[in-house]
């Protein structure tokens, strides 16, 4: 089994999509094992994007991810898992995500792409570990 963190970003949330990105991923077959909303704390959204500090987006993506509520999952499924959620994610840019995927069906720009999904399986275990406590998983 894998296991992923993604997260639904304030768009998503501010335009209502919580429950259709969600119902994608289960039907699928992916298990929620843990999930919650909040609005991030710049210092979380800090360390989320670490890895980009420095570039032009750096800035515009941290206040952007706390300007509102997310919704933050860790789903798990079988082998592959990761990769499949970030195709299902489709292309950060929305000329590029492709019809089907949930940014090429609802989102218009790059910075407001709707969700967020681990990259690897080391950014997963980083990225779930920031987000949740141990006992918050089931
Ligand atoms: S990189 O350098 O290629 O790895 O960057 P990329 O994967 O394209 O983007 C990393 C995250 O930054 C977000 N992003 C932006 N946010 C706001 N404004 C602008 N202009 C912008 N450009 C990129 C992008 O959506 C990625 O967010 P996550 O949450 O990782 O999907």
């Amino acid at each position: 089994m894998e296991r992923t963190f993604v997260m639904v970003k304030p768009d998503g949330v501010q335009r209502g999509l919580v429950g259709e990105i969600i119902g994608r991923f289960e039907k699928k077959g992916l298990r929620i094992v843990g999930m919650k909303c909040l609005v991030p704390s710049r210092a979380l959204a800090e360390s989320h994007y670490a890895v980009h500090k420095g570039k032009p987006f750096y800035e515009p993506v941290v206040e952007f991810i706390t300007s509102g509520p997310v919704v933050a999952m860790c789903l798990e499924g079988p082998d592959g898992t990761i990769e499949m959620v970030r195709l299902m994610m489709g292309k950060t840019s929305p000329l590029e995500a492709a019809p089907g995927t949930i940014r090429g069906d609802f989102a218009n720009t790059t910075q407001q792409n709707l969700i967020h999904g681990s990259d690897g399986p080391e950014t997963a275990a980083v990225e779930i570990a920031l987000w949740f406590r141990p006992d918050e998983l089931l």
